[in-house]
């Protein structure tokens, strides 16, 4: 049978303008101002992120690989699936040793690339497809809306990595899982990426590098805003912080004004009014400990089977099933 690449796309360009606008306007009128996280991922934005990955300060992606270089197989045979889903897929660079292993243990069949970004995904789905020769589908949509499209084929074995499941906030993580819960079904296993709590100089550096990768990321919000909604922001204007925040045990990013503003936003007919020091909150990165990811998934409905560390214990990856 001929291998196929499937592209479905459930955020085209006018899905995404409604939902910037409708996020852009909840978030920028509100008292304390605050643009969800998702908006970050443009073109640019995903090459920014990648530029993350590879610098000496962001641990998490060499930790995370590091990982799966070493349990890739424990992984897979835990697992026993046919069929990997990827949600937040971005790259799908470190899922390969994934890949790899169950292409080695014989048991990869199709994968599912699920990702917001067309940008990303596209190019992950095509080179996936290439490498392993099998059925890939890949998927554009948002994970608070669009599960529903992966289709229940197979057995699956769940990957929510990068600490992405850290970008949301407690209700929203418990919201998020149990939704992976019921539309993976009974055989299904999920792999989560956890950062780990630690020391708040290492945090703070990995969300504030010395080359200002991460403020530029940051500030290129700002630039999706201006393109996408006609805005008139000044992303120079603004600049880049991280805060550790250890009672809720989150690094915050914010985008502080350098000076009192008002920025029009032409296509909403909004002006967004700032005094000079305010901030505009713009991510959230949770930092978990073991205790704290088995009980998150345990109050989803999970059941965790393993997990695995890497030599600093910076990291965690937790496989977890639905009790049947
Ligand atoms: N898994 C990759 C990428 C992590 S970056 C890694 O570990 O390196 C987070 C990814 O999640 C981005 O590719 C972004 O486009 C995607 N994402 C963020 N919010 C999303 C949403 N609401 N729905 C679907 N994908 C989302
Ligand atoms: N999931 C990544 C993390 O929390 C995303 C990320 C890394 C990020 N660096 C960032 C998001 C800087 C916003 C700004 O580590």
């Amino acid at each position: 049978m001929l291998r196929q690449l499937s592209l479905e796309v459930l955020v085209g360009p006018a899905e995404r303008r409604r939902a910037l606008r409708r996020d852009i306007e909840r978030g920028l009128s509100a008292p304390s101002k605050h643009i969800p996280p998702v908006w970050f991922y443009d073109e640019a934005g995903s090459l920014l992120f990648e530029e993350i990955t590879r610098l000496p300060e962001y641990y998490p992606t060499r930790a995370e690989r590091a990982i799966l270089d070493r349990h890739a197989f424990e992984v897979v045979e835990a697992a026993a699936a046919d069929t990997l889903v990827e949600i937040g897929s971005g790259t799908s660079e470190k899922t390969r040793l994934l890949l790899d292993a169950m292409a080695t243990a014989g048991s990869l069949e199709r994968i599912v690339l699920f990702d917001i970004s067309r940008d990303v995904l596209l190019p992950a789905a095509e080179e996936l497809g290439r490498t392993y020769g099998v059925d890939v589908h890949a998927i554009v949509g948002d994970f608070w809306h669009d599960l529903g499209a992966i289709p229940p084929q197979g057995r699956q074995l769940w990957a929510f990595l990068g600490g992405t499941i850290g970008n949301l906030r407690p209700q929203e993580r418990r919201r998020l899982l149990e939704r992976f819960r019921q539309q993976m079904g009974g055989a299904g296993h999920l792999l989560l990426g956890t950062d780990l709590v630690k020391e708040s100089r290492r945090l703070l550096a990995a969300y504030d590098d010395s080359a200002g990768v991460t403020a530029a990321f940051n500030r290129n919000v700002l630039n999706v805003v201006n393109r996408e909604l006609g805005g008139g922001f000044e992303p120079e204007s603004f600049d880049h912080r991280a805060v550790w925040d250890p009672r809720q045990s989150w690094i915050e990013m914010r985008l502080r004004a350098r000076k009192a503003q008002q920025v029009a936003i032409e296509e909403m007919a909004l002006v967004v009014e700032l005094a000079e020091g305010e901030e505009i909150l713009t991510e959230i990165s949770a930092k978990f400990t073991p205790d704290s990811v088995r009980e998150e998934l345990q109050g989803a409905g999970f059941s965790p089977a393993a997990l695995w560390r890497d030599d600093a214990g910076d990291f965690q990856l937790t496989l977890a099933s639905v009790p049947t």
